[in-house]
């Protein structure tokens, strides 16, 4: 059975992933609206990857006698003034993220929550991977900014990203 404040702060990080899915997807039209697809296909990957991450706290809070309870999504931003603004965005959106993740972790530990805890340590590693990935597209973007030709080839790799669901979680 989970902890009154365990219950809320998962509900509030379950707002924040389904925040994070919104902003995403509105990225992903700002690119489309660019023209550069391949960019577009990578934020709705990171769409899904969010909705999971939302459900892997749904389930888990469900698991644990929890209540999921869900609330108002805020507006997200509509536009940026490139696509490396809108990837420097994703990176200062996913630090945050990581430090949501790491007050959960604080409070797990604060209650002697040990399956919350447990469950929390998947998250941290992911954390790692999302503030590196993004911050590897940004470093491509900046080495490429005065050259079109190399906008093009960053566009088609990302085109390559598909999206695979975490163990466990069904969309
Ligand atoms: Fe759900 Fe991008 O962290």
């Amino acid at each position: 059975m989970v902890q009154k404040a365990m219950e809320k702060a998962l509900n509030d990080q379950i707002n924040a992933e389904l925040y994070s899915a919104y902003l995403y997807l509105s990225m992903a039209a700002y690119l489309e609206s660019r023209n550069l697809k391949g960019f577009a296909n990578w934020m709705r990957v990171q769409v899904m990857e969010e909705q999971a991450h939302a459900k892997k706290f749904y389930d888990f809070l469900t698991a644990r006698n929890g209540r999921v309870i869900l609330s108002e999504i805020k507006a997200p931003p509509t536009g940026w003034e490139s696509p490396l603004a809108a990837f420097e965005q994703v990176l200062e959106h996913e630090q945050l993220v990581t430090g949501r993740i790491n007050d959960l972790v604080n409070l797990s530990v604060e209650l002697g929550d040990h399956a919350t805890n447990s469950f929390l340590k998947w998250f941290v590693d992911e954390q790692v991977e999302e503030e590196a990935t993004a911050d590897g597209i940004i470093q491509s973007l900046k080495l490429n900014e005065n050259n079109p030709g190399g906008l093009f080839l960053i566009d088609k790799d990302l085109a390559q990203r598909t999206f695979v669901p975490p163990a466990g979680v069904t969309l």
